[in-house]
């Protein structure tokens, strides 16, 4: 398994944070591991806005946390207004960039070949693109959620992929920030049907795959009590340092 088989707890702060309580939120996270060498057997990731990824990066050098952007440009540098290079990402030391975020697909119009692209660039710097597949209630309905997944692995995944250089969150739409999480069931036959497409498109099952909606401290256990789980991608809990620190707990 990549990432030496520690679970992955992923903070996607989103829109949110300002300078003061993101430093705050930041130190509060950092007092609860009492060393550097301390790391409890997970991998703590933290997602901040591009605004803050430099001094977050800054903040936490040296400790158990790791940082990663939201986003990135598939481009490198130049007349790009607005954008933020994988090589601006990976200067500030970030190591991470969540990819195709279902928020992106649906308001920035972000296809799956956009995302392949991104995620390209983004293995092209050395950064570790985690890119999120999940479908919407409407297509888990009519009965189509693997389908949808099979095809959103298959076109957001780059070529230059392996299942060591790339992790994979599976994010139902409907399961963020609704405080729906998908049944235990749902987690380990979608988890599964990636770990085939993996297969099929990279040679081995052998990917991580972080489940993201809804988790919480309430619910976490339940969400790594299968092997199925490499980690979370935590949303509006990662924004209070005792909610993500308890999610953290409940992987080990
Ligand atoms: P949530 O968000 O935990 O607030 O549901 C998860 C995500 O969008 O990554």
């Amino acid at each position: 398994m990549a990432f030496s088989n520690k679970k992955i707890i992923a903070g996607n702060w989103k829109m949110n944070g300002l300078k003061q309580d993101s430093w705050q939120l930041t130190n509060d996270l950092l007092n609860k591991f009492e060393s550097p060498d301390d790391n409890f057997g997970f991998q703590m990731i933290i997602c901040p806005p591009a605004t803050l990824l430099s001094e977050i990066t800054s903040m936490v050098e040296g400790s158990p946390i790791a940082t990663g952007a939201q986003n990135c440009s598939d481009r490198l540098n130049g007349a790009y207004t607005g954008e933020i290079s994988p090589i601006m990402v990976k200067d500030v030391g970030a190591k991470f960039v969540i990819l195709g975020h279902s928020e992106r697909r649906a308001y920035y119009g972000e296809t799956n070949e956009i995302v392949a692209l991104k995620a390209q660039s983004a293995l092209d710097q050395g950064l570790t693109p985690i890119i999120c597949i999940g479908e919407t209630l409407e297509q888990k309905e009519v009965g189509s959620a693997l389908a949808v997944i099979e095809d959103q692995f298959m076109n957001s995944v780059p070529v230059n992929a392996t299942v060591d250089n790339i992790i994979i969150a599976y994010e139902p739409v409907w399961a963020i920030g609704t405080g729906k999480v998908a049944t235990l069931q749902d987690i380990i036959d979608i988890h599964s049907k990636i770990r085939e497409v993996a297969e099929k498109k990279l040679g081995s099952k052998n990917i991580t795959i972080l489940y993201g909606g809804s988790v919480k401290p309430t619910n976490a256990k339940e969400v790594f009590s299968t092997d199925e789980v490499n980690g979370v991608l935590v949303g509006g809990a990662s924004l209070n340092a005792d909610d993500f620190w308890n999610i953290a707990m409940a992987s080990i």
